[in-house]
């Protein structure tokens, strides 16, 4: 596997490959959601190029960024054992060289959901999602569903943006009590680890949104939202206090 810390030697390594190329962009401490974005993308592509950043764009509380997991080497060992291609790795300079003032904003859904309660998130995860589109030009892009307002977000980028890069999603994988896989599960204590597993049912079995939310506080949640759209129920919850409180989010398809 190719380790590669520079936009210019990205783009080098890019020319020189010449067959189906699909890229899996993260923010490391992976885990089998990540592993099932890549096995996705290793079915359909010769090369598949993996990314690693933690964009400080995205994160609008600082506390969130400094305790975001962070274990590189460990990463790599991961992905060595995958068969990925090339690994970017660049350092915040690379993608946000000083003076750099462009972002790229949506104006409706980015406001709703995940948006309204983390103002200026999908700004952040928009733009450097072009950065690396643009750097990896790869036929095709893969992200997990339980970030599916993110999903959708960069998919209706890439096709009002004209991009290359078609945009895939992957379902997602969840541990064996149903909580959906995620970077941030690392940091719940073993109590929240418990609470966080309510989640899931909580969205999946409840008759409407409303009694979900009523659920979820029940359980012991603090509830950011509950709503649904398109014949998915999403839901975003808290637990533990400021200020080291993990935000959870997950989604369901709504049973019919
Ligand atoms: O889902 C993530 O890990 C991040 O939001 C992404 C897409 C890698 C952009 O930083």
């Amino acid at each position: 596997m190719k380790i590669i810390r520079t936009t210019e030697d990205l783009q080098a390594y890019r020319k020189t490959l010449a067959n189906s190329v699909g890229f899996v962009p993260t923010m490391g401490a992976l885990h089998a959601g990540h592993c099932a974005l890549i096995e996705a993308a290793k079915t359909r592509h010769q090369h598949v190029v993996v990314s690693i950043f933690v964009n400080p764009m995205q994160f609008n509380e600082a506390k969130d960024l400094e305790c975001y997991p962070r274990m590189e080497a460990e990463d790599q060992r991961l992905l060595e054992t995958l068969g990925v291609s090339a690994l970017f790795l660049p350092p915040v300079t690379a993608l946000y060289p000083e003076g750099d003032h462009y972002a790229v904003d949506e104006l409706l859904l980015s406001q709703d959901r995940c948006g309204a309660a983390r103002p200026g998130h999908f700004r952040g995860v928009l733009t450097v999602v072009l950065k690396l589109l643009n750097l990896v030009q790869a036929d095709a892009a893969y992200f997990g569903e339980k970030d599916y307002q993110q999903f959708e977000l960069i998919q209706g980028m890439a096709l009002a943006l004209f991009l290359k890069t078609r945009i895939e999603s992957v379902p997602t994988v969840r541990e064996a009590d149903g909580l959906a896989m995620s970077s941030r599960n690392r940091r719940l204590t073993k109590t929240q680890r418990r609470l966080a597993a309510k989640l899931y049912p909580c969205l999946l079995d409840s008759e409407s949104d409303d009694a979900a939310h009523a659920a979820l506080g029940l359980a012991g949640f603090s509830v950011d939202y509950v709503t649904s759209a398109k014949g998915r129920r999403f839901g975003a919850v808290r637990v533990g206090a400021a200020p080291d409180e993990i935000r959870l989010i997950d989604n369901v398809r709504i049973k019919s």
